[in-house]
């Protein structure tokens, strides 16, 4: 009996030491295992007699269930703290800032831009219509009321394709209006953004720069919808309620009247920004479709009349996000895109369904 009381003593005192499951398991192979001390103990039953045999035999039995029960007690308890270390050490502290990722992509202020001013303009009913970069000089000037001779083909410094095939690079997206009025019947109302090309190079001007282009034709549509229309664009575009606009008489061969439209800015370390009685940007054309133009697309101006506007989409996001120079957004500057570029947004946006892919190709 002592001999048990011994063994238990034992067991406890080094099961008091074992701090990890290996120690533990070394413990129940050293008591219990075959081998094991207790395991020993029982092997000698045999040699006593019935009635010894039964009180020892029962005493081992107990002191074998004990020390099990203890150590299964144990390791709960040491399951149980490891547990608790990792959960404190894998703790995530979910109101930590995000980690700064260097990888995430930036969506380029000129396709934001578009995306905003095609928001805008499905909002008003607009339907996307699009047209190809290379095109031929009957859709980009002579349908335009631009023939050959005009004058104003000097004022888009044109590329030709080399292939000499009279192809060139669209100097405007006005050649849009062309394909649409080709296509469908009125009442139309569409803007085309796209990819424009003339051969010229400074601050304000690139070899490549990005127009939207707008028709809308109907039998009674006046030069005041075309004022209120643009008005509200601009007010919604620079979240603005009172963008100082004027409009100027001016001259385009496809439209008659014609008219620039500019806006109230100021000129600040070289960017631009919305102000009253600071000076004036010009920022568009526009005008009433000149009636040749409807008829060289087989619409009869005496039923129909429209009116059209042209503008910038890079000084757009000049001017709304202050960015001096445009040569930098096509530089493909990676430091430039994380300055000015914007975090693409996991919602849908407005254009959905006006998408750039889903319009009218023409
Ligand atoms: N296409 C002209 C340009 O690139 C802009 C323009 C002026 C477009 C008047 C129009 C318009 O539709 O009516 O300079």
């Amino acid at each position: 009996m002592t001999d048990l009381e011994d063994l238990k003593a034992e067991a406890l005192s080094l099961l008091a030491k074992a701090e990890s499951p290996e120690k533990l398991d070394d413990l129940r192979v050293a008591f219990l295992g075959k081998k094991g001390k207790i395991t020993e103990i029982m092997k000698t039953l045999g040699s006593m007699d019935a009635e010894q045999r039964k009180t020892f035999g029962a005493a081992v039995n107990k002191a074998k269930d004990e020390i099990q029960a203890l150590i299964a007690e144990k390791k709960e308890k040491l399951e149980a703290e490891a547990l608790n270390l990792r959960l404190k050490a894998e703790a995530i502290d979910v109101t930590l800032p995000p980690r700064p990722d260097t990888e995430q992509g930036r969506i380029h202020p000129v396709t934001q831009v578009t995306e905003e001013l095609l928001a805008i303009f499905a909002q008003m009913g607009f339907e996307l219509a699009e047209g190809p970069d290379i095109e031929d000089d009957w859709h980009c000037f002579e349908a335009l009321n631009i023939p050959k001779s005009h004058p104003a083909r000097q004022m888009q410094d044109t590329f030709y394709m080399k292939d000499g095939g009279g192809d060139i690079l669209r100097t405007q997206t006005s050649a849009v209006q062309i394909r649409t009025m080709d296509n469908k019947k009125p009442p139309l109302r569409i803007v085309c953004p796209g990819r424009t090309y003339r051969c010229d190079y400074d601050m304000t001007h690139t070899p490549m720069f990005h127009q939207i282009e707008g028709l809308v034709v109907d039998k009674t549509t006046t030069m005041g919808h075309l004022k209120g229309c643009l008005v509200d664009v601009m007010k919604t575009f620079f979240e603005v309620d009172d963008v100082p606009v004027r409009f100027r008489p001016s001259y385009f061969p496809f439209t008659e009247p014609s008219a620039e439209m500019d806006i109230g800015c100021s000129r600040e370390n070289g960017e631009f920004k919305i102000a009253k009685d600071k000076g004036w940007m010009e920022i568009l054309g526009c005008g009433m479709v000149h009636p040749n133009v409807l008829k060289n697309c087989g619409i009869d101006p005496a039923e129909y009349q429209g009116f059209a506007f042209g503008f910038g989409i890079d000084r757009m996001a000049m001017l709304k996000y202050g960015i001096p120079d445009l040569r930098t957004f096509f530089e493909g500057d990676i430091r430039w895109m994380r300055h000015y570029g914007f975090i693409p947004l996991d919602e849908p946006s407005l254009t959905t369904g006006l998408s750039l892919n889903g319009g009218l190709k023409l």
